[in-house]
């Protein structure tokens, strides 16, 4: 998908295993660890998707940048992955599996320190420093917010948008603005990649939740058919409140709103949401997002990028990873 930029790609991975190496033995097999493992590289890809669109493209200067989107990216889910007792990532045991919750928490921390250590070693304007820090806030808002809210009903859909707008939205929006800025783009045109980057990220946070429900864990390669055990109410459990009758809706409630749910609740659960048009809704949002992020896309670009734009778009509404 993303071969317009597989050489900056290539190097990002260099970049990656450099910016984790330690003194210390035990903090070098968790940093090589967690870069070996992989993932998608979706933040970094759109951040140079972004940045070789504009006039003023330097690998060597991106790099730094690049790499620390991947590893902000990777220490929240160092630390997202404590918070929800998760015991696989990409398909590899996780930091807090391997090695312990405490070790996972500073982990994390560590990575998010050597992020900003890259991007001032290399000396950038503080405006990027500024959008960086931001993103960090953002992002740790959005996890609290969403584990203050477990076992709740929502009011109707506007929490659950602002949750994946903080965790997931905000993060791609930024990765694409700070690219098309550093590249050189036009503010007009920088404007226009961030609303895709923006449409993306709600759309992929909506398609990771239906993942959950409908995929297996060795599919995704983390444990899947958690969140409604965990308290955390989705697009489609969302729908199915909205739109079932008495007494569904109050049996639904009795169960999500349970911490002790057992197996065979949460299995109930999803029979009551899967009775409803819940998937197929958060799909068509999803699909709603994606469309909007396709005529977002600045009418300047490259036709190779703006290819692989419109390709990473469908990718996520297709996405069974
Ligand atoms: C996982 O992100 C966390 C979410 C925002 C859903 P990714 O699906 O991009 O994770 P990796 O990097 O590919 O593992
Ligand atoms: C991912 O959140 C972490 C952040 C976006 C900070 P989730 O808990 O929803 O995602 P997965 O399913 O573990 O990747
Ligand atoms: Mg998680
Ligand atoms: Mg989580």
């Amino acid at each position: 998908m993303f071969d317009v930029i597989r050489e900056d790609l290539a190097v990002l991975e260099s970049a990656l295993e450099e910016a984790l190496v330690s003194e210390s033995a035990l903090v070098n097999g968790i940093g090589a660890h967690l870069v070996s493992s992989g993932g998608k590289r979706l933040r970094p890809a759109l951040f140079l998707l972004a940045a070789r669109s504009g006039a003023s493209f330097d690998r060597a200067r991106a790099m730094p940048i690049a790499a620390a989107l991947e590893l902000i990216h990777t220490a929240s889910l160092v630390h997202d992955d404590v918070i929800d007792d998760a015991d696989t990532r990409r398909g590899v045991e996780t930091t807090n599996a391997k090695w312990g919750n405490q070790v996972a928490i500073l982990s994390g921390d560590y990575i998010f320190a050597r992020a900003f250590r890259l991007v001032a070693e290399t000396g950038y304007p503080s405006q990027i420093y500024m959008r960086l820090a931001d993103l960090v806030c953002t992002l740790s808002e959005g996890e609290i917010l969403q584990d203050h809210a477990v076992y709740q009903v929502p009011a109707g859909e506007d929490a659950y948008y602002e949750h994946i707008r903080k965790k997931t939205a905000d993060f791609l929006e930024i990765c694409c603005e700070i690219g098309a800025s550093v590249g050189g783009m036009s503010t007009e045109d920088t404007a226009r990649f961030a609303r895709y980057g923006h449409a993306i990220g709600m759309a992929f946070q909506i398609t990771d939740d239906l993942l959950d429900m409908e995929q297996t864990s060795e599919r995704i390669g983390k444990p899947a058919g958690r969140d409604l055990a965990q308290g955390y109410v989705t697009l489609p459990v969302i729908r199915a409140l909205a739109v079932l009758g008495e007494p569904e809706r109050d049996e639904l409630t009795a169960l999500i709103t349970n911490p002790q749910m057992t197996e065979e609740e949460v299995a109930r659960a999803l029979v009551l949401v899967r009775g409803t048009d819940g998937v197929d809704y958060a799909q068509t949002r999803a699909n709603a997002y994606l469309e909007r992020a396709k005529a977002a896309l600045p009418a300047s670009l490259d036709e190779r990028i703006r290819e692989t734009c419109l390709t990473a778009a469908d990718f996520i509404g297709r996405r069974e990873f």
